[in-house]
């Protein structure tokens, strides 16, 4: 039977990159001791505190069918978050409720692209976002960033790219590289937006892990909140990957489009999941530095590593829960390092490939093990590069 190009397109096709992540899962459970340093899940789980939120609930019987949009609690627990973040105005309808982040980023990209628009991302990007926006019936297009720029996206790149595109969608502070974007970076993408009626999606799932600034949502710049849709997570903030909650912020017409959406599609959140994330955001600011603090800390240790060793390239490390090394010096790709590093000392990270062109020559380390064994991890992969660089400088 004949299947929709929708679904059999969603991805590239190919290897894409995750070879090696899949080899580091057939490791383990062969019974090999991995080094993971591939996902973005935190190496605790959600509190206690938050679990204990979400039992109440369910024992209370919020087990049913909850109201779609999301709870009024959890909406305008999200709504007075923007605002007291932003400073911009935002209500419970301006809020919808999703299934994490990733149902956020496809419901977005589903409001505001047509079959056949373009939607722009960014390279290197989250591995889900050409699919993201093809599921949504758009065509990706990505826009390159560079390794000498920091990966701050330029735009003059994107401006280079707009034909046809109704949308631009961004991540800061981002994944895979770790980098957030700055003021001036933010402006000159609302500029680009403005002048050429883009839609901004902002993926903000890490914006309470950025370690020298704060966190600037793009929906703040001038004339901006009327074009910009924010995703958000309770993933990443609260260390609940696995509870499914995030929510997409924008202007009332959209929410109310993409209500109805939610209607045909997810029908809501679990009740007591959303009580558990109303909790948790109610917590306060101490929760989450709790749950950000291992992140800063391994990032510091990371930064005192590579500044006492010239081979590996540290790509500025200021938010979210990963680094970006520069292995180019070794004369491998990132695949090809990537694979020999797990081969000789199964450590597993990500090849900067699995993430798009722009970061080819790099891998992505996550910063989600133990202090001491990631500081060993770290030193062991500077190592094996400089002995792989030393090489290469012979034979080249
Ligand atoms: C940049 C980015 N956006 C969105 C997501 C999706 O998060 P979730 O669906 O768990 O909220 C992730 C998950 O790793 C991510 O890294």
């Amino acid at each position: 039977m004949k299947l929709s190009q929708r679904i059999t397109h969603l991805t590239g096709g190919g290897s894409d990159g995750w070879d090696v992540f899949y080899r580091a899962r057939r490791m383990i459970s062969d019974g090999y001791a991995v080094t993971e340093l591939t996902i973005g899940e935190h190496d605790i789980r959600t509190d206690p505190s938050i679990l204990e939120a979400m039992d109440l609930s369910a024992r209370q019987g919020h087990t049913g069918y909850a109201m779609v949009p999301g709870t009024d609690l959890l909406r305008d627990t999200v709504a007075a978050r923007l605002q007291a973040r932003t400073g911009v105005p935002t209500t419970r309808n301006n809020v919808l409720i999703t299934p994490g982040g990733q149902s956020a980023l496809f419901a977005a990209h589903v409001a505001v692209c047509d079959p056949g628009d373009v939607g722009l991302f960014l390279d290197p990007y989250y591995a889900t976002y050409p699919g993201t926006i093809r599921g949504a019936g758009a065509v990706a297009r990505a826009v390159q960033t560079t390794a000498e720029d920091a990966f701050q996206p330029r735009a003059e790149q994107i401006e280079a790219a707009v034909d046809g595109a109704v949308s631009l969608l961004i991540n800061t502070p981002n994944n895979p590289t770790g980098v957030v974007y700055s003021r001036e970076t933010l402006d000159d993408i609302a500029t680009v937006c403005r002048n050429n009626d883009l839609w901004l999606i902002s993926d903000e799932v890490y914006d309470t892990q950025v370690w020298d600034s704060n966190h600037i949502s793009p929906r703040t710049l001038p004339n901006m909140a009327e074009r910009t849709l924010v995703v958000g997570s309770m993933s990443k903030s609260h260390a609940m990957t696995g509870s499914r909650c995030g929510w997409v912020v924008g202007p009332e017409e959209v929410i109310g489009h993409l209500i109805n959406l939610a209607t045909h599609t997810t029908y809501g959140v679990p009740g007591f999941i959303q009580d558990a994330a109303s909790f948790a955001l109610n917590a306060g600011a101490e929760l989450e530095e709790q749950i950000a603090a291992p992140f800063r800390r391994r990032r510091a240790l990371a930064v005192e590593i590579l500044e006492a060793q010239n081979t590996v390239g540290l790509i500025p490390a200021q938010g979210a829960m990963y680094l970006m090394l520069d292995i180019r010096a070794t004369g491998l790709s990132g695949e090809g390092f990537a694979n020999a590093l797990l081969d000789t000392h199964a450590i597993a990270v990500m090849p900067g490939e699995s993430f798009g062109s722009a970061a080819a020559g790099h891998i992505r380390v996550a910063m989600t093990i133990d202090d001491d064994r990631f500081a060993t991890a770290l030193n062991t992969i500077c190592e094996f590069a400089a002995d792989l660089a030393e090489q290469h400088a012979v034979t080249a």
